[in-house]
């Protein structure tokens, strides 16, 4: 057995944005964004200022706040995007503005969600994006709660459940060749689920090649099979739904996923058809978690 010795222990720390210029400074310097030359012109100045090491660059024209948050977000193991950088489409502003209003507003929605999830099993972990209408914001909302949930360390998958109009390759810049479509035709197997590689927790299963009996498909029992395969795999596993208006197959991924988020769009979605959609899904079993007005 090993004896504990009297030598103090290694604790290893992590960095946080307050602890100081020379953290800043250094990985500053590590993106190319400064030279040391800098990073010493600007703790002089910090210094006699009293500012601190970012605000001070910012001051002296030597960098951006852009530069500082993104050094920020890299300490906190933040995942995040340059433009360009991935096949993940500008949509997805999360990945690529994670500091502006409206990802703000998302990471609002992602602790909603988590609130209501706290001390429940698995299952209560599934959400669907639901809403009336087509246009109404649901991929481009699933696509960026995806992110907020994976920026969490959440394992997250995204599920294109929409097999009338998929998206979710388009805006993750994936192959449609197989997904979900494919696994629920028994003719492809969870391994048809993507990682995205730029994100780290993120994981996306595309729709797969547009069936003609989509709704054939989601009441099938192999969907239901794939869910309880995924729970052990995932924390989080968010559903795309196509529009209530076009099809009942948002019920069916609602029913299976056990609860949705019911989006509105502002000049968009009527009163009525918000609240036959909620009844509808209370009427089959659904908990419908919440609401968020797309304002955009
Ligand atoms: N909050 C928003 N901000 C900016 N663009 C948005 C927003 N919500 C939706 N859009 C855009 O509106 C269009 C329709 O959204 P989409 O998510 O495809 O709708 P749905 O899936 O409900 O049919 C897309 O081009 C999308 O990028
Ligand atoms: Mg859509």
């Amino acid at each position: 057995m090993n004896m504990q010795s009297d030598v103090p222990k290694v604790v290893s720390t992590t960095l946080s944005p307050s602890s100081g210029g020379n953290q800043i400074g250094a990985l500053l310097i590590d993106a190319g964004k400064i030279i040391p030359q800098d990073a010493e012109q600007i703790l002089r100045y910090a210094k006699e200022h009293g500012l601190r090491f970012g605000e001070a660059g910012i001051k002296m024209g030597l960098v951006t706040r852009d530069d500082i948050d993104r050094v920020v977000a890299r300490q906190f193991d933040y995942t995040y995007l340059l433009p360009g950088e991935s096949a993940v489409g500008s949509e997805v502003i999360a990945a690529y503005s994670p500091f502006s209003q409206q990802v703000e507003a998302l990471r609002a929605v992602r602790s909603q969600l988590l609130l209501r999830w706290v001390g429940e099993d698995s299952v209560h972990r599934r959400v669907a994006i639901v809403s009336a209408n087509r246009r109404e914001g649901r991929s481009y909302l699933a696509a960026n709660l995806a992110v907020v949930f994976s920026q969490l360390g959440e394992r997250t998958l995204l599920v294109d459940a929409d097999l009338r109009h998929a998206r979710q390759h388009d805006i993750f810049g994936l192959s449609n060749g197989s997904g979900l479509s494919t696994i629920l035709s028994g003719r492809a197997g969870v391994e048809v689920i993507q990682r995205i590689p730029a994100l780290v927790a993120l994981s996306v299963l595309p729709a797969g090649p547009l069936p003609p009996n989509p709704q054939e498909l989601l009441n099938r029992g192999s969907f239901a099979t794939l869910l309880s395969d995924l729970a052990k795999q995932y924390d989080v596993v968010l559903f795309d739904t196509p529009a209530a208006s076009q099809a009942a197959d948002c019920q069916a991924v609602a029913a299976r996923a056990g609860g949705a988020m019911v989006v509105t769009r502002v000049n968009r979605t009527r009163l009525s058809q918000m609240k036959s959609l909620v009844e509808g899904l209370a009427g089959s079993g659904v908990t419908v978690i919440g609401t968020v007005l797309n304002n955009q």
